[in-house]
């Protein structure tokens, strides 16, 4: 599902797994008037992830405060059970982990069939072949920067190894799909990120930490504009 080339511009894609969720809906108001693209809505299900975090009823109240789209990323060990909810709920995108997605276009397809943008999630220890051959079928590959449970932990610098191979790959195929990168991504590493290859940058701790949320995705937006995709 190419997208058209106008649309394969760089978005940013606040985390709120480190908002304050108990001012959940002015964090979300504050970050869309800030100048976020979309909203990156994190699932754990304590199983795929040592982790749990937020879930449906969750999404659907998100879904009446804002506008922006909603990036579901579902860190759960049995996606198909719940993409229809999440979906139902109003996320826009869905990404599912290729670790627990045996039959991605099957997957891909009942996303899409439902209505959302599909997307498929790769941990650091697995590697990008495992879901180039099917990127033809999706609109995002997530590539993961930290080992998926947490906010707020380090850059892994090897997912810029596996951002520069997933883009030529990609521009090798005639294909213009998001590549998403998460985990650990700030303001002194983002430009990095971008010429890597990148053009959605989710960041939690990266914004939520900080004071101004206006002026740190302003920071953030006008790095990534002035830094272009090395490859
Ligand atoms: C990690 C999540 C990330 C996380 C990013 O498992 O998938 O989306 O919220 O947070 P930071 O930007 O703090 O690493
Ligand atoms: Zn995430």
């Amino acid at each position: 599902m190419a997208l058209p080339p106008e649309d394969l511009r760089d978005k940013i894609a606040p985390s709120i797994l480190s908002a304050d969720f108990a001012r959940l809906g002015e964090e979300i108001r504050a970050i869309e008037k800030a100048g976020a693209d979309m909203i990156h809505f994190d699932v754990m299900d304590g199983h795929f992830v040592p982790n749990l975090s937020i879930g449906i009823p969750v999404l659907e109240s998100v879904r009446k405060v804002t506008r922006l789209p909603l990036d579901a990323h579902l860190m759960i060990s049995e996606p198909a059970r719940y993409v229809e909810a999440f979906v139902k709920a109003g996320a826009n995108s869905i990404s599912v982990h290729c670790e627990v997605c045996p039959d991605i276009p099957a997957m891909a397809k009942r996303i899409h069939d439902l209505g959302a943008r599909a997307s498929i999630g790769i941990n650091p220890e697995t590697d990008a072949d495992r879901v180039l051959p099917f990127a033809d079928q999706l609109d995002m590959i997530l590539v993961m920067s930290v080992h998926p449970g947490f906010g707020g932990q380090e850059f892994i610098p090897a997912a810029l190894d596996k951002l520069r191979y997933i883009r030529r790959e990609l521009k090798r195929r005639g294909l213009s799909i998001d590549v998403e990168i998460d985990g650990g991504v700030k303001l002194d590493n983002i430009a990095e990120v971008k010429a890597a290859g990148a053009n959605v940058f989710v960041s939690g701790s990266g914004i939520f930490g900080k004071p101004d949320y206006s002026k740190i995705v302003g920071e953030m937006r006008e790095l990534i504009a002035q830094t272009p995709a090395k490859i």
